[in-house]
């Protein structure tokens, strides 16, 4: 099968997220790093593109450049991945769109629900897919969870508890360290900060694993250094539409935690946990019965849980890999054969507007409101 060609905006050297887009797309075999204008500042974006092996003719060092001389090109990129901080997220996705690509879009996908109802529309008027990088949905026994979710093992899902709360951002004498600062500045960020970086995987993954959708909020957030115009601690207690009670909590000042990003899931005949830092157990615990430990590459997984996960028993893939099964996923879908589970412009509108829900709540003392998009109710 002809491999599918690949560009990258942003992720550029030594950002966080860059290095699990260049692992997780090359992982497979299914693309080649054609294209990339990986930086804000051209000409370090242009010799980290070359010392990716990217020609210099592609080697772009702004994305409008990338995009006026790559869309014309017979050999043009099958995918572009976005993965430049989130105030420019929209704009370089909706110029890709229109200009026919396909996009994976890092998350939050855009910073206001109009541009995500704008991007949906896109991404249905032209049939270019628009994924999120929902990543941690693609771990296998994330989705080994959801398959047991919708086969019923656990009954009706009474409640369900998620935290992603770290402390890498608790050091007061570091908030002004340029690659911590953008996300607490509403001019790069956009309304949220805590919430939109971290809260929003915890929300998608409720959402992703009791197969749901989020239908209203209440929130609690704080700025616990004040310097910071953005929440750096989030309280969220929510609903899903068929009355599942959820409850969110997101911190990036909890100082000792390290990833910190663990879902549980109570359901009438059984419990279910998972945690990003064991990605490969799934814990089970029926209703009377003995808690068990479900290991990724066991017999009698589901199929999506055996099809994502490559190496053996008991040894880890990690989170590169799990970044590599959405570009899995989209390789199937660019050639034509989609799958459930890949986080698209929906997940990203629905996403974007429990953020704004969010933070209108927290103005408003914690009240109930909606959370769906306008487009989506
Ligand atoms: P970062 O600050 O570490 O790196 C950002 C990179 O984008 C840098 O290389 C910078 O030079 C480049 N850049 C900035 N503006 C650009 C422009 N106009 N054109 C080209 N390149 C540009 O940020 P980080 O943490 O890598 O975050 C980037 C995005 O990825 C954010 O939207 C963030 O929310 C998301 N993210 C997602 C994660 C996930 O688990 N899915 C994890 C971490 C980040």
């Amino acid at each position: 099968m002809a491999k599918l060609k690949w560009a990258l905006i942003g992720g550029g050297e030594g950002s966080q997220i860059g290095p699990a887009h260049r692992l997780g797309a090359l992982a497979d075999g299914h693309f080649d790093l054609v294209a990339g204008a990986l930086d804000h500042r051209p000409e370090a974006g242009r010799a980290f593109a070359q010392s990716l092996g990217i020609a210099p003719d592609r080697a772009y060092g702004d994305w409008r450049e990338l995009l006026a001389a790559e869309q014309g090109r017979p050999d043009r990129p099958d995918l572009v991945t976005v993965a430049t901080p989130n105030a420019t997220h929209y704009e370089i996705t909706r110029a890709l769109l229109s200009a026919g690509f396909h996009v994976l879009c890092e998350k939050p996908m855009t910073v206001t629900v109009d541009e995500g109802e704008d991007l949906l529309r896109l991404s249905r008027s032209t049939g270019r897919l628009c994924a999120v990088n929902y990543c941690y949905s693609a771990y296998p026994m994330v989705r080994q969870a959801r398959a047991m979710v919708r086969a019923g093992e656990l009954g009706r899902i009474r409640l369900v508890v998620t935290n992603f709360s770290h402390g890498h951002h608790g050091d007061a004498t570091d908030a002004e360290n340029p690659r911590v600062r953008w996300r607490y500045d509403p001019a790069q960020a956009g309304v949220s900060g805590q919430f939109a970086d971290c809260g929003i995987h915890a929300l998608h993954m409720a959402s992703f694993i009791c197969d749901d959708e989020v239908e209203r909020l209440s929130a609690d957030f704080a700025s616990t250094i004040p310097s910071r115009q953005l929440e750096d601690d989030a309280m969220v207690n929510f609903r899903l539409s068929r009355g599942t009670v959820g409850r969110l909590w997101t911190s990036s000042v909890a100082i000792g935690r390290q990833h910190g990003f663990d879902i549980q899931i109570f359901g009438e005949t059984g419990g279910l946990r998972w945690a990003s830092e064991q990605p490969n157990q799934l814990i089970h615990t029926p209703v009377g019965g003995r808690t068990q430990i479900m290991e990724k590459g066991e017999a009698g997984l589901c199929d999506e849980a055996r099809r994502l996960s490559r190496v053996a028993i008991a040894h880890p893939e990690g989170f590169p890999l799990a970044v590599a099964n959405i570009y899995c996923e989209l390789a199937d879908a660019i050639r034509g054969t989609p799958r459930d589970g890949l986080p698209g412009a929906e997940s990203g509108l629905r996403s974007i507007a429990a953020v704004h829900a969010a933070v209108a709540s927290a103005r408003q003392g914690g009240a109930w409101v909606e959370a769906r998009p306008p487009m989506l109710r």
